[in-house]
């Protein structure tokens, strides 16, 4: 099989990590592929805000949770949003046309250049739970989200404790063909 497309199929989402950072040559080929994904117009409207210091991981982790628990979606003790993943990105664009797509596109581009590197990853939409628990304002200058700018999604990175997670099963019957 093609390279990429093995890269396509074999990525999962990785939810248990080793306490080991990713080295900052493989961070930078992950920014990069990010950088480079396609955006409409090629405005590149999108930020990202890189975050491998563990405290804020945490705290960040903790906040969401206490958002989760403050609409009722009760999380056990102890749970970790990131999965205490040594590497955070949180991918925010500015507020305009196609900038939430252009911002998956960026996630994926990511997630598959991590995954050729030996890398797991798992997008976390869950962050989104920290607006629950604090105004506006605090958690973009938490998140470093620039101004006129609203958070789409983050995505957690480490070296994975296990190489063979299996694929959730794929839906049938999603595609029409006209041909
Ligand atoms: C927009 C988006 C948000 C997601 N949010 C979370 C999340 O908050 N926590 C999590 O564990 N997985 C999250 N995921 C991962 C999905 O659960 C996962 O992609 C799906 O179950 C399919 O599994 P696979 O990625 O291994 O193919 C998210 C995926 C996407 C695309």
């Amino acid at each position: 099989m093609n390279q990429t497309v093995e890269t396509i199929l074999k990525r999962r989402s990785v939810r248990d990590f080793l306490d080991k950072p990713i080295s900052e040559e493989e961070l930078q080929t992950i920014i990069k592929c990010g950088l480079f994904a396609p955006s409409a117009k090629n405005r590149q409207n999108w930020h990202f805000t890189v975050i491998t210091n563990k405290d804020k991981i945490d705290e960040i982790s903790k906040q969401a949770v206490d958002g989760m628990n403050k609409i009722g979606l009760d999380k056990e003790e102890g749970y970790h949003i990131f999965y205490h993943a040594p590497t955070v990105i949180v991918i925010s664009s500015k507020i305009e046309g196609y900038s939430e797509i252009n911002a998956g596109c960026v996630a994926e581009n990511m997630a598959l250049a991590a995954k050729s590197l030996g890398i797991g990853s798992c997008i976390v939409g869950q962050t989104r739970y920290l607006y629950h628990q604090a105004p506006k304002p605090d958690v973009n200058s938490l998140l470093k989200i620039p101004k006129n700018h609203e958070f789409d999604v983050s995505i957690c990175f480490g070296y994975p404790t296990d190489d063979e997670i299996e694929a959730p099963e794929r839906k049938e019957n999603l595609v029409d063909y006209i041909r």
